[in-house]
This record gives C-alpha cells, sequence and structure tokens, in this order.
C-alpha cells in the first residue's frame, strides 16, 4: 500500500509512531525488537521524533537491536561521511541503546574477510529472529540500500560498487563526486525481503519519477525498488511532491 502525507514532518512523525509500538509491544513480551536502519535525508525526520519521544515521553531502546543496510567501503567509522558517524549524530548518541546491540557493515575490513563479514551479519540477524520491521529510502537509480541497477532478488550481504548516479548524488558530501568511494557493503535484496515489515519513505518531487518506476513500473533488477511490490508487508510512504507522479 502507499501512503501519502501533505508533508515529510507529518509523515516522518507517523513511521515514527509505528517504530515506537513495535519497541513498547517487545517490551511487554520482553523480546529485542529488531530494527532495519537506513542513512542519508530520508530518515532524518524519524529519527529527530525518535529521540523527542526517548527524551519527553520516556520511550526506552534498552531493548532494541539495530542493523544498518550499508556503509561505504573503504570508509574508517570516524570519518564525517561514514554510516556509523551519521546514525551517531542522528540517533545513537541521543537515546539508550545498547552499544553492542548496534550492527553497522565495517569499512575498514580488508577485502579477504569481507565476504565473511557479510555471511556472519546475514546470521546475526538469524540469531535475533528476524529484522522486525526494515526502513528504507530510495535512490534516484531505484536502489534500495545499496542495492543497484543488476541486483538479483535473492541477493544477499555483499560488497558492491556504486552506480555513477549514486556516486554523484553523494558528491557534496564528499566534496566531488572523486572522492566517494566506489564501492559499499549492503543488505542484499533477499536480506530486506526477509524482514516481517517493510517501510519505504520518499520526499520531494526529486524523488517522483523514480517512486513511480518502483510503484507502478514493470518488476526489474532495473528498478530493484520495484521488487518490493511483490512483498506483501510492504509499505511506501510519501509526501504530496514524491506521490505526484502517480496516477
Ligand atoms: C542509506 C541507503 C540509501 C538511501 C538512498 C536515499 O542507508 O541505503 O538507499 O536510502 O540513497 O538517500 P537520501 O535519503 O539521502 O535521499
Amino acid at each position: 500500500p502507499v501512503s501519502v502525507y501533505p508533508n515529510k514532518d507529518v509523515a516522518s512523525v507517523q513511521v515514527a509512531k509505528r517504530i515506537a509500538a513495535l519497541i513498547r509491544s517487545k517490551q511487554e513480551t520482553g523480546e529485542p525488537a529488531v530494527l532495519g536502519l537506513a542513512t542519508g535525508a530520508t530518515p532524518v525526520g524519524v529519527y529527530e521524533e525518535l529521540v523527542r519521544l526517548h527524551r519527553e515521553e520516556g520511550l526506552s531502546f534498552r531493548n532494541v537491536v539495530t542493523f544498518n543496510l550499508d556503509e561505504y567501503f573503504p570508509m574508517p567509522p570516524t570519518a564525517p561521511q561514514s554510516y556509523v558517524t551519521f546514525m551517531n549524530e542522528n540517533l545513537f548518541d541521543h537515546i539508550d541503546i545498547q552499544r553492542e546491540n548496534i550492527h553497522i557493515p565495517d569499512g575498514t575490513l580488508a577485502v579477504e574477510d569481507v565476504a565473511a563479514f557479510c555471511l556472519n551479519y546475514e546470521q546475526q540477524i538469524e540469531e535475533y529472529g528476524g529484522l522486525d520491521l526494515q526502513v528504507l529510502g530510495i535512490g534516484r537509480t531505484g536502489h534500495v540500500g545499496f542495492n543497484e541497477p543488476g541486483s538479483a532478488p535473492n541477493s544477499g550481504t555483499r560488497l558492491v560498487t556504486l552506480d555513477d548516479l549514486t556516486r554523484r548524488d553523494a558528491s557534496r558530501d564528499f566534496g566531488g563526486k572523486e572522492n566517494v568511494p566506489t564501492k559499499a557493503i549492503t543488505m542484499g535484496i533477499g536480506t530486506i525481503f526477509k524482514a516481517r515489515e517493510i517501510i519505504l519513505m520518499a520526499w520531494s518531487g526529486k524523488k517522483a519519477s523514480i517512486i513511480k518506476k518502483a510503484v507502478e513500473g514493470d518488476v526489474s533488477g532495473e528498478v530493484p525498488a520495484t521488487y518490493l511490490q511483490l512483498a506483501d508487508n510492504v509499505e511506501f510512504v510519501l509526501d504530496e511532491d514524491a506521490a505526484a507522479e502517480l496516477t
């Protein structure tokens, strides 16, 4: 289903409410809430609202386990552009999550160690009983995570090459496209599909044409987000501008 909100602030509060409800319901059963998280501009408002719920409404993250979708490769965690830095600044430094419950792909590995790391990442998700909820943005290539065009529907966590458009879109953060890493470690389409719930968010007219393809286009590896049409537990959460081209 597709939900369209008047603007990203209203939409972000709704998504944060759903996450908070999941966390609270798991607290009652004593189980962990296992969240798949995204970085980038899109989820910032959701994280802001989660921080507010923690500070002002007593929402605790003690029982929350997180797995981030992706990280540039190579990437030191302390770099300003790393997704570790992003998650700390936007969420983790402001809530009571236990540090050992945070998982983000490791951008410092030797290339020969990446495959074993990726298998272990999948296994850790399984050991927690799978992802309860995966939050996604969408890139202008149609990527989810960093599953660029050509990704297979059953792909797992792996090292990938970033699309040229993705590197161009990241160039401002890195002071030029030439400084953007050419690779990343990302959860696969198959990894994302195993989540019990998936929420894909998109804001602004810049995402309108890729959202039209993702929601209404033929399912194809050329636009990896179209695979989500095949999931029965997915919701596209949009603002009016991102939804503008939907029929
Ligand atoms: C980030 C990620 C990417 C972004 C996408 C949109 O962890 O996996 O797929 O969600 O590139 O980025 P923004 O939100 O910056 O437009």
